[in-house]
């Protein structure tokens, strides 16, 4: 199968770029601004055209979620017009489009995980142009793949996780909220479920399916934050603080974990507890930085020097 990443420099473009490599019974194809743009017609016909596509997973959006408040235009042509002409494009060549959206659809007012059938209420322009997104695609793509996440890292990228590193050279101790509760995904494993799906994929069915994907386990940004220092060895106290505590320009939901047992069962996939990942993701990073030992934050000091951890 022809398979074409779009968003292919972002957080979880790379880590399918890296996994890609793997699979050598299919042809990728990966994309990214400023050679393809999803919200351009001409360019996601001709491209899906001539490289013959059977799948389109669709990495690319507008992620910042505070700028998103201010430049609302942007995030509707990305995350809402872009998925629309990807939708149509697979309508014509009767390809697949896996899409990817967010936990950030649904408001936080649930206190057990929501389910893909479960009503959303996004906050805000991040949020709702996600769903639009998603709605869009219920529209027009025939057959289509919808996976929610949520609080994605990665190597590759800027990401709370790289913050925290960074944070935690410059400072002794720093504030994090607590009342925010969710799931940290690690967006290699996101990579390998999406990689599972594509291969169990049979071009001669229909698919019509929202599904939901993070790692294990649930968390305050408080205990992301206590985790990346602690894994990484980083001597940083975090103290807990209240939402309204800390300005945050965009409404984030308080609670967003989200029940993954349809992705399990559906495509049996098994799902890293959110620990095991991060750990996983620090020794990935300080294997590619080429820093030996993670005792004494060798991985911030490194941020730091090269100014690469500007969080979404
Ligand atoms: N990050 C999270 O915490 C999180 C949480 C839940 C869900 N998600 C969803 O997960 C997916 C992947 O997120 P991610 O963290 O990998 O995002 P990311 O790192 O921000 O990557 C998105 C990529 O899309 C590119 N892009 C932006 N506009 C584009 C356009 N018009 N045409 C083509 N490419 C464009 C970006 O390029 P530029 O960098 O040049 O703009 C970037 O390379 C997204 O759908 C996101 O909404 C993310």
């Amino acid at each position: 199968m022809n398979i074409l990443v779009t968003g292919s420099r972002g957080q979880l473009g790379s880590e399918l770029l890296e996994l890609s490599t793997k699979c050598s019974n299919h042809r990728f194809f990966f994309y990214d601004l400023p050679d393809f743009d999803i919200t351009c017609r001409d360019q996601v016909e001709s491209l899906c055209c001539d490289l013959g596509i059977d799948v389109i997973v669709n990495c690319a959006a507008y992620t910042a979620v505070d700028k998103a408040e201010t430049d609302s235009e942007i995030a509707f042509k990305v995350n809402r017009d872009g998925p629309a002409l990807l939708a149509a494009c697979a309508r014509e060549r009767s390809a697949l489009l896996l899409h990817i959206s967010t936990d950030y659809v649904f408001d936080g007012n649930s206190n057990i995980p929501y389910r893909e059938s479960d009503l959303t209420a996004p906050l805000g322009v991040y949020g709702l142009s996600k769903w639009e997104g998603e709605e869009r695609i219920r529209d027009i793509a025939p057959s289509y793949i919808i996976i929610r996440t949520s609080w994605l890292y990665s190597i590759h990228g800027g990401n709370f996780v790289k913050t925290m590193l960074r944070l935690g050279a410059e400072r002794s101790d720093l504030n994090v909220v607590v009342d925010q509760i969710g799931t940290p995904t690690w967006a290699a494993d996101l990579a390998g479920a999406i990689v599972l799906i594509i291969e169990q994929y049979r071009k001669d069915c229909l698919y019509s399916s929202t599904f939901h994907y993070s790692n294990e386990g649930v968390a305050s940004w408080y205990d992301f934050a206590r985790a990346v220092m602690e894994l990484a060895g980083v001597p940083c106290r975090v103290f807990p603080v209240e939402s309204d505590e800390y300005t945050q320009i965009a409404p984030r939901p308080q609670y967003s974990v989200m029940n993954k047992s349809a992705i399990k069962k559906e495509w049996r996939i098994d799902i890293p507890y959110w620990r095991d990942s991060l750990s996983a993701m620090l020794q990935r990073l300080a294997e590619e930085s080429g820093v030996s030992g993670l005792d004494t934050n060798p991985l911030g000091a490194m941020l730091v020097t090269q100014g690469l951890s500007q969080g979404k």
